[in-house]
């Protein structure tokens, strides 16, 4: 260990560069589903932003009445987002994608077909692009754990839903990433993150976001998600 080299504070031991005690655990993924509930569970119930929401926001049409919600509490609010995510989950209504450190459910990314994210139909700065529809995926929510932020934990889940979309018969896929870092909507994603997949803007979402668009070829062999065999 080396020592300080100034005279005054001799003897004083200076502390190598922090380091990795290890090399970090791999990275993986698994589908949201309801063996992967309790992990989705385990994410959203640490300490963060998400914590009231549990990525119920998008999967509803319209926020529930405000007569219902007058005076509720944050645990309030976040108990009933808890208990639709867990019934949608187990209807196969919700679609994402977890991402591991070894077993730690450190990040999250929602995907899903435009009839379970309905939120953004609703969004005045969407309708007035016009856009026009089809087979339409969407992607809307990107979280991580704080203590796994600037590690690619949100790139590979972008790019696990992708893999999952293609899968499950590709489409048109729609994303409404930030345009500039300190924009607050950073859950949509970054423009970087969607136009290195080759995503293309189609129009502005908003004062700091776009809406963005790629078109995900179907698998060979796979079957197309809800048609009838
Ligand atoms: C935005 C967020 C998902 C990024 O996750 P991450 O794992 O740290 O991101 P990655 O390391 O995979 O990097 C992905 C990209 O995001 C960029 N990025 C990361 N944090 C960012 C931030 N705060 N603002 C803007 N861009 C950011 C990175 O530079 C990188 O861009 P690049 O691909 O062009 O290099 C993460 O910071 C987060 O969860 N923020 C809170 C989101 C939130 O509020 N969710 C709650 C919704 S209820």
């Amino acid at each position: 260990m080396p020592f300080h080299p100034d005279p005054g504070r001799r003897n004083a031991v200076i502390l190598p560069p922090p380091q990795r005690r290890c090399a970090p655990a791999p990275l993986s993924t698994k589908e949201l589903s309801k063996e992967t509930w309790p992990d989705f569970q385990r994410l959203f119930g640490k300490r963060g932003e998400w914590g009231v929401c549990w990525c119920a926001y998008y999967q509803r049409a319209r926020p529930i009445p405000p007569d219902e919600t007058r005076g509720w509490s944050l645990e309030r609010r976040a108990k009933r987002n808890r208990e639709d995510k867990v019934a949608l989950v187990e209807q196969g209504r919700a679609h994402g994608i977890l991402v591991y450190v070894g077993d730690d459910p450190v990040g999250w990314c929602q995907y899903g077909p435009r009839e379970e994210l309905p939120r953004i139909d609703a969004a005045r700065n969407y309708k007035a692009l016009g856009l026009g529809g089809g087979r339409l995926w969407r992607i809307t929510c990107l979280s991580v754990d704080r203590a796994h932020r600037g590690e690619g934990v949100a790139r590979m889940a972008l790019a696990a839903a992708l893999k999952s979309i293609e899968s499950q018969g590709g489409g048109t896929v729609e994303a409404y990433p930030v345009t500039h870092r300190g924009a607050l909507a950073v859950w949509f994603g970054t423009q970087s993150m969607f136009a290195r997949h080759g995503f293309k803007v189609v129009g502005p979402y908003g004062r700091s976001n776009v809406v963005m668009r790629k078109t995900v070829r179907r698998r060979p062999g796979s079957k197309v998600a809800g048609a009838k065999p």
